[in-house]
C-alpha cells in the first residue's frame, strides 16, 4: 500500500498571499524540465498548474504524467522569472519532499504539449481517452458540460419539474433511425430495442398525471454518423401537460438563455450573452435562408427575381419561370473581384446540390474601366455572365432587388424551389464564412415553427412524418389532412443555433381519432398500429391530457459553447465514425456459449 500525504490545497488556489507557507500538493508531473543542475516541474491537478523548483543538484527520476505528492514552501518568483501566461505564474513551490506515488510509463502522445496534440491521430486519443482527458483543455469541456447540466436541473427543479428515469431496455420508438437491438435470452428470437428517445415514456408520464417531466436522457440511434451525430448521445428530454406551443417555447427559451449565459459567465467563455430568440416559420426559413436551420449570424437573405425575368432574353430564366420554377439569388458582399476559378468553384457547389448552373453579375465602380463591363441606364457598371442576354433595365432591376452595392457579386440560380433552396442555402454559408460573418463570439438562436406535418418520400412513395407520428397537426389545417397533406402544418418546432439544429419538439396528439387518421395517412395500418403502438393508443383512451414537449441535444449545446465542430470532442468516451470504441475495443466477439444461450447463429 502506498501511503501519501493528503493535499492541503489545490495548485491553482495558491497566490502571492500564500508566500512563505508550507503546503502539500497531490497531482501529476505535467511538464518536466532539467536545466543542467536546476530541476523544474509544472505540477498539475484538476484546478490547474503550478511550478515546482527542486533544490539545486536534485535530479529525481520523474517522467511526465507520473503521479506525485509534493510538500514545499510557496515562494515569490523573481521579477524576470514570472510567467504572465500562467495563473500561478508569480509564485513557485520550493520542494522540500517529493513522493512518487506512481511512475508513468512511456506515453502514447505528449499530453502536456497542446501544439503536438493537435497532430495526434484521433483514434489514438480515444483509445487512451483517460490520458487525453488529463489535458486541461479537454477536462475543461467536461467541467463545462457538467455545469450546463447542473444549471438545467436547477432551472427545472425550481419550476416544479420532476426528473424521472425511463427504461433503456424497451421497444422501438420511432424517431426515424434504425434501432439498436438486444437479444432476449429467455425467448430466443425476441429483442428489446434501445430507445431512440424517451418519447413514448414521456407521453405516458403525462397520461400518468406527472404534468412536468424532464430527464437527462441517453438516446441510441443506429444512423449514419456525421460531425454532430453519435450513436449514443444525450438529450434534455422534457414534457409538459396542459400547455400550448407558446408555453413550451417560452420555457425553453428562458431555460436556454439563463443556462447558457450562466455557463458563459462562469467559465469566461469568449461569447456574447444569448439574446432574445428570433422566430421564423418553416416557410420563411426556406424562402430566406434555403433551409430549416439558418445561421442567423449571416445577414444575407435569398431574394426572388422570378417576376422580373418572365420576359427575359435569357432563355434559361424565362423557361424556368414558364415551367413554374423560380429564379432566386444571393448577394456576395465585396465579391466582384473573385477570379473565374473562384466563381466556378461556387458554381460547382450549386451543381453539387443539383442546380444546373449559376449566373453571376458583378457590380463594378462606375468610374473604373473594367473589361467586359457595361453601363446600365441607372449609371451602374456591371459585368455579368449573362449580360449579353439582358437589357440594361433588367440588369438594374436585378441589382435593385438584390439591394446590390458597388463591389458586390450577385449569384442567381434558376430551378425548382427546393433545388434553389439547397443550392443557395449552401452558397449562403460559404459566402457568410468568406465574409467573416460567422463570428464565433455570437450564438444566434432562433425558433423555426410551423413545420409541415408530413413529407413525401419519393423513394418509398409514401408520406412520412416530418417529426414523429405523435405530432399534432395544427387545428386549423386538420381538414386538409386527407386531401392535401403537404399543406398541413404541425404544432412542431425546432430550436436552431448558428446553423445547427439544437432541439426539436411538438404538441402531441392526445385524441385517439386524430392519431388514427395520422397513422392512416403515413401508411401504418391497424395491424401495425396494434403491434407497435397498442400501449400508447390504449393509454390515450384513459383521459390523456393535452401535452407537448421538446428535447435539446446536450452534446450539441456544449459544442456551440466550446466551439467544437466534432461532437466527439465534448464527450468523455465517444465512439469513432463507424461506431467503434477503441478504448474498450467494442463491439467485440462473443463466445460460442453465448451464441447458443441467445438462440442466435454466427453468420
Ligand atoms: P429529435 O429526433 O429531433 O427529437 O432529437 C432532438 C435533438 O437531439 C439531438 N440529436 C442528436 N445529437 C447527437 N447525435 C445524434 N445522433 C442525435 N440525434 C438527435 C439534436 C436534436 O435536435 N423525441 C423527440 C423530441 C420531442 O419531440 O420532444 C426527439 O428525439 O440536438
Ligand atoms: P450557358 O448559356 O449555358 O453558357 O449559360 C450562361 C450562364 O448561365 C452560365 O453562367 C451558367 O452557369 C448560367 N446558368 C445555366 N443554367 C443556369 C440555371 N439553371 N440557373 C442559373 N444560371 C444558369
Amino acid at each position: 500500500m502506498t501511503t501519501f500525504r493528503q493535499r492541503t490545497v489545490f495548485c491553482a488556489e495558491l497566490t502571492q498571499a500564500n508566500a512563505g507557507q508550507e503546503v502539500t500538493l497531490n497531482g501529476w508531473a505535467h511538464r518536466v524540465r532539467n536545466l543542467g543542475g536546476l530541476f523544474f516541474v509544472d505540477m498539475r491537478d484538476r484546478s490547474g498548474l503550478i511550478q515546482l523548483v527542486f533544490p539545486e543538484g536534485a535530479n529525481p527520476d520523474l517522467r511526465s504524467e507520473t503521479c506525485i505528492s509534493v510538500t514545499g514552501t510557496v515562494g515569490l518568483r523573481d521579477e524576470k522569472n514570472r510567467n504572465p501566461n500562467l495563473a500561478t505564474g508569480d509564485i513557485e513551490i520550493r520542494v522540500l519532499e517529493l513522493d512518487i506515488l506512481n511512475q508513468a510509463a512511456v506515453l502514447p502522445f505528449p499530453v502536456s504539449d497542446e501544439g503536438q496534440m493537435s497532430k495526434v491521430n484521433e483514434e489514438l486519443r480515444v483509445k487512451y481517452r483517460y490520458l487525453d482527458l488529463r489535458r486541461p483543455s479537454m477536462a475543461q469541456k467536461l467541467l463545462i458540460r457538467a455545469d450546463l447540466i447542473r444549471r438545467i436541473r436547477s432551472y427545472l427543479d425550481e419550476r416544479s419539474f420532476v426528473e424521472i428515469e425511463t427504461p433503456i431496455f424497451t421497444k422501438s420508438t420511432p424517431e426515424g433511425a434504425r434501432d439498436y437491438l438486444i437479444p432476449y435470452r429467455l425467448d430466443p428470437g425476441k429483442f428489446y430495442a434501445l430507445p431512440q428517445s424517451p418519447q413514448q415514456y414521456k407521453q405516458l408520464l403525462m397520461v400518468a398525471g406527472m404534468e412536468r417531466y424532464y430527464q437527462i436522457a441517453k438516446c441510441f440511434r443506429d444512423e449514419s454518423q456525421r460531425a454532430d451525430r453519435q450513436p449514443e448521445f444525450t438529450q434534455l428530454d422534457l414534457e409538459m401537460s396542459f400547455v400550448t406551443q407558446e408555453d413550451i417555447l417560452q420555457l425553453m427559451e428562458g431555460l436556454t438563455r439563463e443556462v447558457v449565459n450562466g455557463v458563459i459567465e462562469k467559465f469566461c467563455l469568449q461569447k456574447e450573452p444569448v439574446a432574445e430568440f428570433t422566430r421564423l416559420t418553416y416557410d420563411e426559413s426556406q424562402r430566406l435562408y434555403g433551409n430549416d436551420k439558418p445561421d442567423l449570424r449571416i445577414p444575407l437573405q435569398i431574394f426572388d427575381v422570378s417576376d422580373l425575368v418572365v420576359e427575359s432574353g435569357f432563355g434559361v430564366f424565362k423557361t424556368a419561370v414558364a415551367e413554374g420554377k423560380v429564379v432566386r439569388g444571393l448577394r456576395y458582399p465585396g465579391g466582384h473581384g473573385l477570379s473565374r476559378k473562384e466563381i466556378s468553384s461556387l458554381e460547382d457547389v450549386c451543381k453539387q446540390y443539383k442546380a444546373k448552373g449559376m449566373a453571376t453579375l458583378a457590380i463594378e465602380d462606375p468610374a473604373a474601366e473594367v473589361e467586359g463591363s457595361v453601363l446600365t441606364p441607372a449609371g451602374r457598371r456591371v459585368r455579368s455572365s449573362i449580360a449579353k442576354f439582358l437589357t440594361g433595365e433588367e440588369l438594374d432591376q436585378l441589382v435593385d432587388r438584390a439591394q446590390g452595392q458597388t463591389g458586390d457579386l450577385l449569384c442567381f440560380v434558376a430551378d425548382t424551389f427546393s433545388v434553389s433552396c439547397e443550392a443557395l442555402g449552401r452558397l449562403r454559408l460559404l459566402i457568410g464564412e468568406a465574409c467573416g460573418y460567422r463570428d464565433p463570439k455570437k450564438l444566434a438562436f432562433c425558433y423555426v415553427v410551423d413545420f409541415p406535418l408530413v413529407e413525401w418520400n419519393e423513394e418509398d412513395q409514401r408520406w412520412d412524418p416530418s417529426h414523429h407520428p405523435f405530432t399534432s397537426p395544427k387545428a386549423a389545417d386538420l381538414e386538409l389532412l386527407e386531401n392535401d397533406p403537404a399543406k398541413v402544418r404541425a404544432d412542431c418546432y425546432d430550436m436552431v443555433c448558428n446553423g445547427t439544429e439544437m432541439a426539436s419538439g411538438s404538441i402531441r396528439i392526445h385524441q385517439p381519432d386524430v392519431q388514427a387518421r395520422i397513422f392512416r395517412l403515413i401508411g401504418i395500418d391497424e395491424e401495425q398500429q396494434k403491434a407497435r403502438f397498442a400501449h400508447i393508443l390504449e393509454a390515450f383512451t384513459f383521459g390523456a391530457p393535452p401535452h407537448g414537449g421538446m428535447a435539446p441535444g446536450i452534446d450539441r449545446l456544449v459544442m456551440q459553447l466550446v466551439d467544437e465542430e466534432n461532437i466527439r470532442e465534448v464527450m468523455a468516451f465517444p465512439k469513432m465514425g463507424n461506431g467503434y470504441d477503441p478504448l474498450m475495443d467494442a463491439p467485440s466477439e462473443i463466445d460460442e456459449a453465448q451464441w447458443k444461450e441467445l438462440g442466435l447463429k454466427p453468420r
